[in-house]
């Protein structure tokens, strides 16, 4: 019997001592030490032993166990150091690369804008409205102060969904809807961006879908000097502190007076260039005093109330600020041209 523990105590320390693999040392352990192991099978012959021999070979034993524990544990010691030397390897970090850049969006030339006017009226007190994209015949047009068959429908040639529901031509729609939503409250004071729809041909000024911005006060004893106050407050922020602005007559259905604004040419003060075509001022917007009719459909009564409205192109401002030539850009996408807006 002690020939036989001598053996496997030679046979498994040279096994294990060549054991290169973790799974396969678990393997051995089980072979030689587990419940039906080699050794236990060993031992259990130990009840034919007589009373003298039991001690010594149940000592031999023990040694055989200890020592196979022992080459089992020094292994699994190595094992779990290569595993951890491994595993910092892999992990290791180079702290000396340089960065990866991520790549980082910019905003819209177009979106630059909007929050640019908007903070310019926020910062006077107005309000920020919206209002739908499809809207009814009724407040694009008819409390518009433009009935049907008025002549001056055909100024915004429209894309109609039904008989009575269209993209909307202008911002001024929400002129009305908050007019009602306010119902008959004043100060009321807001602008509202967003986009437009007209039938046009696009070329570089035209496009079938374009943005505006609209303005509407309404309050007790608001008059034409107050318009011209806030536009031009507004252009001296938005294009220069020495910038102007003046007025020329014009027409809308839903001002009355209308005017036609120009802002003074901020690129060449007025002198006369390319982008003011020697004029020295440029059109930015449509305003007017808020028509009778159009307030009293609103809710407001006109003997005690007045008010004014403007309404301005975000492209066209953008263009004429930026010295962008052609619209199109805007909505193309080319990442040349919408990338140069990134850091302004
Ligand atoms: N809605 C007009 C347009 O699209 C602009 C405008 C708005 C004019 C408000 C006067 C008052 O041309």
């Amino acid at each position: 019997m002690k020939e036989k523990l001598e053996a496997l105590k030679v046979e498994a320390l040279a096994k294990l001592q060549e054991v290169t693999d973790p799974q396969v040392l678990n393997d051995l352990r089980v072979k030689y030490l587990g419940k039906k192991g080699e050794l236990t099978e060993v031992l259990r012959g130990m009840g034919g032993l007589s009373a003298e021999e039991r001690p010594v070979i149940g000592q031999v034993a023990n040694l055989v166990r200890s020592a196979i524990e022992e080459i089992i544990s020094t292994k699994q010691e190595v094992f779990q150091q290569q595993e951890t030397l491994g595993r910092l390897q892999a992990e290791k970090v180079d702290v000396t690369l340089p960065g990866r850049s991520l790549p980082q969006g910019g905003i819209h030339p177009l979106n630059r804008v909007v929050q640019e006017i908007e903070d310019i009226f926020i910062g006077m007190g107005y309000k920020v409205a919206e209002g739908p994209e499809v809207e009814t015949d009724y407040y694009n047009f008819e409390a518009l102060n433009l009935p049907k068959d008025h002549p001056a429908r055909d100024m915004q040639d429209s894309f109609y969904l039904t008989d009575d529901l269209l993209m909307r031509t202008q911002t001024s729609p929400v002129q009305v809807r908050t007019m009602q939503a306010m119902n008959g409250e004043v100060p009321v004071k807001i602008i509202c961006p967003g986009k437009v729809y007209r039938r046009d041909d696009d070329d570089a000024t035209h496009s079938f879908q374009f943005h505006q911005i609209e303005g509407l006060v309404i309050g007790s004893n608001i008059r034409m000097s107050d318009l011209k106050g806030t536009l031009n407050q507004f252009v001296k922020e938005m294009f220069g502190p020495s910038t102007g602005i003046r007025l020329r007559p014009s027409f809308f259905p839903f001002t009355e007076p209308s005017v036609e604004v120009d802002v003074s040419c901020f690129k060449c003060g007025g002198d006369g260039c390319r982008l003011c075509k020697q004029s020295g001022w440029l059109e930015i917007l449509g305003a007017g005093m808020v028509h009778p009719n159009v307030l009293r459909m609103g809710g407001y009564d006109p003997e005690k109330y007045s008010g004014f409205a403007f309404g301005m192109g975000v492209e066209r401002i953008a263009m004429l600020k930026y010295g962008i030539d052609d619209i199109r850009y805007f909505y193309t996408n080319d990442m040349g041209f919408v990338k140069q807006f990134k850091g302004i």
